[in-house]
């Protein structure tokens, strides 16, 4: 095999082990910041949610108290507060989500879907199992979710969703009886989830891996085309010239060694010793022949 040409395969093979080596490390490594990226997007929207919940039944229940026994207001529900202030910030980021959903649900909008119910599900069936997240293909487009069981350990939650009896007057006048109601202690009633878009963060990770594979392909072969412009000038150009003059100085043809091949380094050091050799070589044939 010629000597450019076994360099030529040396140097695509470097480049096709290279070019895959790096893709693969930096597509790990991209699509790991963007999964983290995603949970902490995730734990933050979880955490506003529960901070709604918190501000709702800690503050402003207590403030509208002694309203509470004529009508019901749905305000100091803190399943409310959460979802209400949620849908506003949806109207800027309509991928983003939190919802409180429940099997039996009080307000009929806060039915689960069958991929919510069957989190839902999974909490009761693991009551070890404290959250749950991933990815999930929801009515169009990819999203991370996390998931955390609504459990009942509180007394007071019951005095509104467990015997519909002893319900507030209002609340049943507002929502009915049929369901919402029956709830028991310790029992998984249903999920905080959480969505955030996952698409546009792992395109964002493709892009920037096709574009780091084009910038380093378009290294590469650049270098590769220097090198064997520069390769073929002062190595196999000079290389071929030498054996074609070393042939015919063997065979006793009328040979030109003393052209002109600009060879410099190694080459110029085997291009004079060739030269003096044949020198020597014409020296010793003419003495011979005298
Ligand atoms: C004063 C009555 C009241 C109390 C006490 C109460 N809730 Fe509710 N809860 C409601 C009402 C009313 C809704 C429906 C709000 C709406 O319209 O979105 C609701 C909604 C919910 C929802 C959303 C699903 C659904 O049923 O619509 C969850 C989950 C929930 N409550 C859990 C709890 C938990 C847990 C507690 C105890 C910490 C609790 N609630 C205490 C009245 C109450």
């Amino acid at each position: 095999m010629q000597l450019e040409t076994r360099f030529n395969l040396i140097i695509t093979i470097c480049l096709i082990l290279g070019l895959s080596v790096s893709g693969v490390l930096f597509y790990q490594v991209q699509i790991k910041q963007a999964r983290d990226t995603l949970i902490h997007d995730a734990a933050l929207m979880l955490a506003y949610g529960l901070a709604v919940r918190d501000y709702t039944s800690n503050e402003v229940g207590p403030a509208l108290e002694h309203h509470l026994a004529e009508k019901m207001i749905p305000q100091t529900v803190p399943s409310y507060a959460a979802h209400t202030t949620i849908a506003k910030v949806r109207e800027q980021f309509p991928e983003y989500n939190y919802r409180e959903v429940a099997l039996n649900p009080t307000n009929q909008a806060d039915r689960g879907n069958a991929w919510e119910v069957g989190l839902i599900q999974t909490f009761r069936e693991q009551p070890e199992t404290e959250e749950l997240s991933g990815e999930h293909v929801g009515t169009n487009s990819l999203h991370y979710f996390l998931a955390k069981p609504i459990r009942i350990t509180d007394d007071v939650c019951l005095s509104c969703h467990g015997d519909p009896a002893v319900a507030p007057a209002p609340l049943r006048n507002r929502y009915g009886t049929g369901h919402g109601f029956g709830w028991t202690m310790n029992e998984v009633v249903g999920a905080r989830i959480v969505t955030v878009p996952a698409y546009v963060a792992f395109r964002m990770v493709n892009n920037s891996l096709l574009l780091m594979l084009a910038s380093l392909t378009c290294i590469f072969l650049l270098t590769h085309v220097v090198f064997i412009y520069i390769f073929r000038r002062y190595v196999t150009r000079p290389l071929e010239l030498l054996t074609k003059s070393t042939e015919d100085a063997s065979l006793n043809k009328v040979t030109n060694l003393e052209h002109n091949m600009k060879s410099s380094g190694q080459i110029l050091v085997l291009e004079t010793a060739i030269k003096r050799l044949r020198r020597s070589l014409n020296k010793a044939i003419t003495m011979i022949k005298t």
